[in-house]
């Protein structure tokens, strides 16, 4: 039964919809942490803001874009400072140990400055409420994706849900660790955004193929994308497919239908790449480019760079293990979420 086989669910779609659309529900993050979320915001943007004055300070990734699950007590915040250029990493490593010693001194718990890091980083802890927080500096393409995210997310209401349940079910079958050879939450997100662009009917717009409104250079690359999302709001509006069709659809392709060995997934031309076409097709260093998705807008960035051998299997094995039980099961619920 490891075989696609051109079956479809047999539980009942309905029910199974209501059940995984309770459970996004609960996953949301309630109104209480959205506001220590903010607040931790607000108490590092100032002493960013009093050390370094005039530097702007943003807050990206999942709580900036509308995809935070609950009990995700982590915050990415930005430190943008005039004169460092996009590559030099060096220069934001240092900035890195500075914003720690600050941190330090205004009495943050646990700061560890990651000066070294392919993106310099220092990660720290806010006492009483515990939010961590990463402070990175000039990661201006972070902000950049946040945004399209934010985008996407806010022209149709499946994104959202969908990914708090493929977050939720990543967590559960630890296969959310980038730094163990699986994927990040972030690789996840572009994951579904690639699927509800590449469905049947779409339910969500290439945005990065439409006139673009919105421009900005960061380095060598060129973030742009229509973000008129009032206007594309409702684009998805023919594609009647629920929660739970979309799921069992994620599902279906990683397990059965993506083909591993030539292509690339690309949310920027809403479909696939060839390997070949970005010379993806050989190791190089520590980047195998076994799964490959490209990154929206670095584009010489690829996702799942880390994924090795033994940590593909593992991948394609959970992903043939969740489509089998929502393929097989009459109530695939808890199975499907287990803890591993
Ligand atoms: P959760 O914290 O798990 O809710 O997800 P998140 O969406 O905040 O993702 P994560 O913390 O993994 O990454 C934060 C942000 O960093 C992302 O939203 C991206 O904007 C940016 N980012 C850019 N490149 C990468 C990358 O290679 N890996 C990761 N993890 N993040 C990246
Ligand atoms: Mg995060």
């Amino acid at each position: 039964d490891r075989q696609h086989d051109g079956r479809g669910p047999r539980a009942d779609m309905e029910a199974l919809n209501a059940a995984l659309m309770q459970l996004a529900d609960s996953l949301m993050p309630t109104p209480e942490e959205r506001a220590t979320h903010q607040a931790a915001f607000e108490a590092v943007s100032s002493l960013l803001q009093a050390r370094w004055p005039g530097a702007r300070v943003h807050l990206f990734g999942s709580v900036a874009n509308g995809l935070s699950v609950r009990h995700n007590n982590d915050i990415d915040v930005c430190l943008e400072l005039e004169g460092i250029e996009l590559d030099d990493t060096a220069a934001k490593g240092e900035v890195a140990v500075a914003v720690g010693e600050l941190m330090e001194a205004a009495g943050m718990a646990d700061v560890l400055p990651l000066p070294k890091a392919r993106v310099p980083v220092v990660k720290f802890v806010v006492p009483k409420t515990g939010t961590k927080v990463d402070v990175t500096v000039n990661n201006m393409l972070a902000c950049a994706n946040t945004k399209l995210l934010a985008d996407y997310c806010a022209i149709d209401g499946r994104l959202a849900p969908l990914v708090a349940l493929v977050k939720h079910w990543a967590k559960s079958r630890a296969v959310n660790d980038a730094y163990r050879g699986t994927l990040s939450s972030y690789c996840y997100v572009l994951m579904c955004i690639h699927l509800l662009q590449t469905r049947p009917v779409p339910v969500l717009p290439v945005l990065q193929q439409l006139p673009p409104t919105f421009r900005r250079t960061v380095g060598q690359w060129t973030c742009e994308f229509c973000d008129d999302v009032a206007s594309l709001r409702g684009f998805g509006a023919t594609n009647r497919e629920n929660l739970a069709e979309l799921l069992w659809a994620f599902f279906e392709y990683w397990a059965w239908r993506h083909n591993y060995t030539h292509d690339v997934v690309s949310i920027r031309l809403g479909g696939c790449l060839h390997k070949d076409d970005k010379d993806w097709t050989r190791r190089i260093g520590n980047e195998r480019h076994l799964v490959c998705i490209e990154d929206p807008f670095e584009l010489s960035h690829d996702l799942g760079r880390t994924v090795d051998r033994q940590t593909r299997a593992v991948l394609h094995k959970e992903f043939t293990r969740a489509a089998t039980l929502l393929r097989d099961r009459m109530d695939p619920m808890d199975e499907l979420f287990q803890h591993y």
